[in-house]
């Protein structure tokens, strides 16, 4: 691991092994069901049509976690106490841990992330808003066993996970990655865990269907990225985006849908598409309070609060340690 001060930035990195698009691309494809891990939707672009999606006015989850944050900022800072050791998991820009800080106070801000160009650059821009804050920006694979770069036996650790990220884990998933935060956070550490909550279909499937297109751009995308990339011929216009709520499985799921027989080039490798033959792209789990509660359970923690709004939409829960 090499340590390099920058500034009120000091960089660690863990030299995370990146995905490998290829090679992840062709086995999904392979596969009887064919499907390719969402984690692909986010390059330049994708994570720009990501931050578009959440201004539509159908994509309820980010204002709302945002509201909720601002309105509970008391109890939030009360439950994780004055100067704790925040770390943030898939920190991307930064931008939700923004709501905290000032309230929060932490002794230090330990941003995660694979990307390690976008984790520099968001915790740089972070330095210069928050002088005062400590940052300690970590290059390593959340997806995996995490590491704390420092020290932490004066400190409690609170980790924190917003945006359902948690959603997009399938739920056994979801349970080996809280059990790894737990072991990074722990003795007597926290999570602070924005959770999409289950509600009528009709609104999830407006979420995940917005009538500008903008869910549907950032599915195609994935196309768009592996024609670029993978020198593939995918054409966009012979694919057509759905999405919709499963209820038996408590998810949306994503697809993009052929609309002919069709063959596609990746790199040298033939893949023929049955008419209505699907790519599953991305599930996207709902959880009622109690079910997220008993999921958290099985990775060692325990429930200490929930907020949520007037509607139900969405909730933030903060756990212990059991
Ligand atoms: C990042 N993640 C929580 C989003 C979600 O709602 O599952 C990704 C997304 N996919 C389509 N719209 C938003």
């Amino acid at each position: 691991m090499k340590q390099q001060p920058l500034n009120s930035v000091t960089f660690y990195d863990f030299h995370p092994v990146q995905a490998n698009l290829h090679d992840e691309v062709l086995r999904g494809l392979n596969q009887a069901i064919r499907g390719i891990p969402p984690k692909f939707f986010y390059d330049e672009r994708g994570s720009q049509l990501f931050d578009d999606i959440c201004n539509t006015p159908e994509y309820y989850p980010t204002r709302t976690e945002i509201g909720i944050l601002q309105h509970n900022i008391n109890a939030i800072s009360e439950c994780l106490g004055s100067e704790c050791l925040l770390v943030e998991p898939g920190s991307g820009s930064s931008e939700k841990v923004r709501l905290l800080l000032d309230d929060v106070k932490p002794q230090a801000y330990v941003p995660m992330d694979i990307s390690k160009e976008y984790l520099l650059a968001a915790a740089e821009q972070l330095a210069l808003e928050y002088p005062w804050l400590d940052i300690h920006a970590t290059c390593i694979d959340f997806t995996k066993a995490m590491t704390l770069p420092l020290a932490t036996d004066e400190h409690r650790t609170v980790a924190f996970f917003p945006g359902s990220s948690i959603g997009n884990f399938e739920p056994r998933d979801a349970i080996h990655f809280l059990k790894n935060i737990a072991n990074l956070v722990q003795p007597h550490g926290g999570l602070l865990i924005g959770v999409d909550l289950k509600k009528a279909p009709n609104i999830l499937n407006a979420a995940y269907n917005d009538t500008r297109g903008v869910t549907a751009e950032f599915n195609f995308n994935l196309l768009r990225r592996i024609n670029r990339e993978l020198h593939a011929d995918f054409d966009v216009n012979k694919f057509e985006h759905r999405a919709f709520y499963n209820e038996s499985d408590g998810r949306i799921e994503m697809h993009l849908v052929s609309t002919e027989n069709q063959e596609i080039n990746i790199n040298g490798d033939t893949f023929r598409f049955e008419a209505g033959e699907s790519i599953h792209t991305e599930n996207s789990y709902k959880y009622s309070v109690e079910e997220f509660k008993a999921l958290a359970n099985q990775a060692g923690f325990d429930l200490v609060n929930v907020w949520t709004d007037a509607d139900n939409l969405f909730s933030v829960h903060y756990y212990q340690i059991l």
